[in-house]
């Protein structure tokens, strides 16, 4: 797809078919993510595949729209500070590098046809239990990935005005 097309046809999906996700697909979407810039390089993060069949009552736990688990797969990418690069302030950009691999994954999805929502209202607490995450793995999105069973809607955003600033 073009890339304004893309960036256009991209929506939160909250309904979901149940037909499986091509292996090839989710690979080139696993790719983009692999390919997301991080600071220093570091690439201080890890991607969850997570098949939904069989799981749904306990993934319903970290977040509980029926429709987080309609998907074939639900992917949480999780970033890890302790491996991340940190300004001299301290400021520490792990959650920037996740955010970045997450929406490239998910423009990715786009670029398929397949459908996804960034999920933030999540349960981090039932995140790690579930899905067994090590101590210094900090969940920081969830998406269902599959075939979207809805349709986009009208983009509501804040005029380009509102937004920049262009310094003189
Ligand atoms: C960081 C982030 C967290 C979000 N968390 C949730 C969430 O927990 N549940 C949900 O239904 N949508 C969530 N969304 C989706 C937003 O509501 C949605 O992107 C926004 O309303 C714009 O709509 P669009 O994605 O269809 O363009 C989140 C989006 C972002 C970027």
């Amino acid at each position: 797809m073009e890339f304004t097309q893309l960036l256009t046809a991209r929506y939160s999906v909250r309904a979901y078919k149940n037909t499986p996700v091509e292996e090839e697909k989710l690979h080139k979407i696993l790719e983009a993510a692999r390919l997301a810039p991080t600071a220093a390089n570091r690439q201080p993060f890890k991607i969850l595949v997570i098949y939904t069949p069989g799981r749904e009552e306990e993934l319903q736990r970290i977040y509980s729209r029926n429709w987080f688990v309609q998907a074939p797969i639900v992917i949480c990418v999780c970033s890890i500070p302790h491996d991340a690069w940190s300004r001299r302030d301290g400021k520490n950009y792990a959650d920037v590098d996740a955010t970045i691999a997450m929406d490239h994954l998910i423009l990715a999805a786009a670029n398929e046809g397949l459908g996804t929502c960034w999920i933030a209202a999540f349960s981090p607490e039932d995140a790690r239990d579930v899905l067994q995450l090590p101590d210094n793995w900090e969940p920081v999105a969830f998406t269902p990935l599959g075939y979207p069973a809805d349709e986009p809607r009208t983009k509501n955003r804040k005029p380009l005005e509102e937004l920049v600033r262009f310094e003189k």
